[in-house]
């Protein structure tokens, strides 16, 4: 058995902000079948620490960047945790990394290095509950411990990197680098040091032994000075170690043969009744009831998202006889014009402001297709769900909704293979033209159950990346 441990700021289903979360969570299990035990490293935040309950620490700290701590074990589900209770930097509510006004924690410097360098002493050995073999980090929040590894004596873990999204960076002003136990020598260009102040994932894309992102075509794309964000310099110096692996979803979470957040559970072979679960969504969004083609969007409202696009779409996405169920929460700017489109077209637009998971597993249950119209997406995971549940992805060619869902083009059309529609942001009538083809398509129910149902057909599980994981966690430990 390999010995992995995952470190990350989010771990489904306790604490969620994003797609970040979803993979925490699920590969696990899904590498354990290829001969991969892992253990996931995440702060004790108040969800974390009631589901473990009350444990004997395995392991106390007298500091911790400014305070005791305690590491605290136990099993959730299927997942072997392990919680870094520090009450001075994580004894928080609500969302992982904003204060309750919606600004970054004043301390996340200390928060996120605190983490990192606690995965670093596991690495180190310095724990001798989990002596791991690789410590996979997973976004800036625990980039550092590539640095405390990188100075760290043999024997020691080998590092992994993965980067969910390049938009998050971790930059904090350069005096927080006294502070971060790290020589002196890392403050440096080939360090922790980033235009002037310090980087935690430019250190974690420096030092990593490993790099990886959620899709090949992201991977491309942030070597590249319009994807970059930055980094793409470091990261094409670092290409001979950088692969893209996309994402897949928990086939046990999302079943819509028995998903009990359907109204109407259903399978390729029953797609009739996803009806009633489209019956249930124009209740809950206040849309008219009708066949008539219903898109949906389970999405953070921010740029990335293209949430602007999309606002700006709904317009002319009535007048072509379309409903829309929006689902999402985010930029208050966006939340604004979503719910003033709902307000211009009532019963043909719903708006529900908020985070639900519990109502996107209906949207995919019961909405015709679903709109991604993201302006950059490492992977991605609502097109599997969508994929998953019949709901058609209609999606921009970017990062890994390119590499995933099939464009019904003509050839993909002859050849039954085709699983959603893609377009070009670059061509400003793109998106409006994507959705007229899936009205066209939609109209004709043959086309479209085939295409449902090639959806329906597609691995979206974790199998084939989770053995691409384990093949990365082998050639570092020389074991291929
Ligand atoms: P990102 O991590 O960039 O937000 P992903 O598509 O990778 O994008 O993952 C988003 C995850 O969060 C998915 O599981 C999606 O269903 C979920 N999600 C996003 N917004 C909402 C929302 N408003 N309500 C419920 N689930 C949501
Ligand atoms: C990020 C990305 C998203 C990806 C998710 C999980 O939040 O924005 O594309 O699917 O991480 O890897």
């Amino acid at each position: 058995m390999i010995k992995v441990l995952a470190v990350a700021s989010e771990v489904f289903p306790l604490v969620k902000t994003g797609g970040l979360a979803d993979v925490v969570g699920a590969l696990p299990k899904a590498l354990l079948p290829h001969g991969v035990e892992t253990r996931v490293l995440v702060p004790a935040y108040p969800p974390i620490l009631a589901a473990l309950g009350p444990a004997e620490p395995i392991y106390r700290y007298n500091d911790v960047f400014g305070g005791p701590a305690a590491l605290i074990a136990g099993k959730v589900g299927d997942l072997d945790l392990i919680a870094l209770d520090a009450p001075h930097l994580f004894n928080r509510n609500g969302n992982p990394y904003l204060a309750p006004g919606g600004a970054d924690w004043p301390d996340n410097w200390q928060r996120f290095a605190a983490l990192s360098y606690v995965a670093g002493e596991f690495g180190s050995g310095l724990i001798g509950e989990f002596v791991p073999d690789i410590v996979h980090a997973h976004d800036w929040q625990s980039a550092l411990v590539a640095a405390y590894l990188h100075v760290a004596p043999e024997p020691k873990a080998k590092t992994v990197l993965t980067i969910h999204n390049l938009a998050f960076q971790g930059v904090f002003p350069t005096p927080v680098f006294a502070e971060l136990r790290l020589p002196p020598s890392l403050c440096a260009l080939d360090g922790v040091e980033y235009y002037g102040a310090v980087g935690y994932l430019k250190a974690g894309l420096q030092f990593a032994d490993a790099i990886t992102t959620v899709s090949p075509s992201y991977a491309e794309e942030i070597c590249t000075p319009a994807g970059g964000m930055g980094l793409d310099g470091l990261l094409r110096s670092r290409r001979a170690v950088l692969s893209g692996i996309v994402n897949g979803i928990d086939t046990d979470v999302w079943d819509p043969a028995v998903d009990k957040d359907l109204a109407a559970p259903f399978t390729a072979a029953k797609l009739a009744r996803r009806a009633d679960n489209k019956r249930a969504i124009e209740k809950r969004f206040g849309l008219e009831t009708g066949d008539g083609i219903l898109f949906s969007v389970i999405s953070r409202l921010t740029w990335q998202k293209g949430m602007d696009l999309l606002a700006d779409a709904i317009d002319a996405l009535v007048a072509s006889g379309a409903r829309l169920a929006v689902l999402g929460s985010g930029d208050a700017v966006l939340e604004g014009a979503l719910s003033a489109a709902a307000l211009r077209h009532p019963g043909r637009v719903g708006f529900v402001a908020g985070y639900d998971e519990k109502l996107a597993h209906l949207l995919q249950g019961g909405a015709d297709a679903i709109l991604i119209p993201s302006r950059f997406e490492p992977c991605g995971l609502t097109q599997f769900h969508g994929l998953h549940y019949g709901c058609v992805p209609v999606v921009s060619r970017v990062g890994g909704l390119a590499d995933t869902i099939i464009d019904a083009n003509d050839a993909a059309l002859a050849a039954g293979v085709a699983t959603g529609l893609q377009f070009s942001l670059a061509d400003a009538g793109g998106f409006a033209h994507a959705v007229t083809r899936a009205q066209h398509l939609f109209a004709d129910p043959k086309a479209w159950s085939a295409m449902q149902k090639s959806g329906m057909k597609s691995d979206v599980s974790w199998s084939r990346s989770a053995a691409r994981y384990a093949d990365i966690y082998r050639r570092l430990l020389a074991r291929i």
